[in-house]
């Protein structure tokens, strides 16, 4: 049996058992089996060893792990270098490489959402785990002419910010590229405004930014990185204001895919029967 996992913790809420297995089932990897774990910092060395020793053939790995796992990794791409942010595991050549699928995830669901194009100005809300894959997306590709980055804990979003400007060779980027801003103080319009916070995951929790300049702003995206609930009061404020809205499933699908793509050779389609089975 070829065992995959996610690891976590908590875990109980994640939906990539369900899409992995369905897909396992659809292109008759009648041998796989992909589970969820919920793990404790100190068995994450144990799970890379059994990645090595080939009784586990992939993971992917989520809150709160993904930069603590780098720790243990034999590689990694350029980016994930910078970023220390890792979400899944393969097996390559004797050695455990970790890959951020998340980054591209995310940007594959922009485009295919006719949305990525140069020199827009984007702000991004949070500097929590997920934010350099996103951060990432935007330099890689030179997706944003300008980046406003805000966090309630003002050091991290600092932090963040100094990781490129120190950043190696393709993923350096004009000094004044992402600018800070204090947690809920305006910036200029921009075109795309991101959440990337844990706020909306329960129902009456919201994020307090004064967006009233967005009013009637149909061309302007506002994207919440949660996918549940799928629509968060984020999300509801925007479509009331007239934006165009996007939750996260799309990046969820895409990150899910190019594991998938990773561990088995296979592109997993994504339709609609694979959009409603996370409903
Ligand atoms: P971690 O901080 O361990 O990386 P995360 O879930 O990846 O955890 O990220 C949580 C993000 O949501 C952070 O940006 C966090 O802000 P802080 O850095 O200030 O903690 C943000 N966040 C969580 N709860 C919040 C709240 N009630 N108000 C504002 N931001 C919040």
């Amino acid at each position: 049996m070829n065992k995959y996992l996610v690891i976590g913790n908590p875990i109980d809420h994640s939906l990539s058992p369900l899409l992995h297995n369905y897909w396992f089932k659809k292109y008759r990897f009648s041998d796989s089996i992909y589970e969820k774990k919920k793990v404790e910092k100190g068995d994450l060395k144990k799970i890379v060893e059994q990645i090595k020793k080939e009784e586990i053939k992939g993971v992917n790995v989520t809150v709160p792990f993904k930069r603590e796992i780098f720790n243990y990794i034999d590689d990694a791409p350029q980016d994930v270098q910078l970023t220390k942010s890792v979400n899944t595991l393969v097996k390559e050549n004797d050695k455990v490489v970790g890959y951020n699928t998340d980054q591209q995830g995310f940007e594959i669901s922009l485009v295919k959402n006719d949305w990525f194009s140069k020199n827009k100005k984007v702000l991004i809300i949070g500097a929590g785990g997920v934010t350099p894959s996103i951060l990432s997306s935007f330099i890689k590709i030179n997706g944003a002419k300008k980046i406003y980055l805000t966090n309630r804990t003002r050091e991290k979003a600092e932090e963040l910010k100094k990781l490129w400007d120190t950043a190696p060779g393709i993923l350096q980027i004009k000094e004044d590229t992402i600018e800070i801003i204090d947690w809920e103080k305006k910036c200029e319009l921009c075109d795309l405004v991101i959440n990337t916070t844990s706020v909306g995951l329960k129902k009456d929790e919201k994020i307090n930014f004064d967006f009233s300049d967005y009013i009637n702003k149909k061309e302007v995206l506002f994207y919440d990185l949660i996918y549940n609930p799928r629509e968060t009061n984020f999300l509801k404020e925007a479509k009331i204001r007239g934006n165009k809205t996007m939750n996260g499933k799309m990046m969820f699908l895409w990150q899910a895919h190019l594991a998938f793509k990773m561990w088995t050779g296979v592109s997993p389609k994504i339709n609609d029967e694979v959009i409603k089975l996370l409903d």
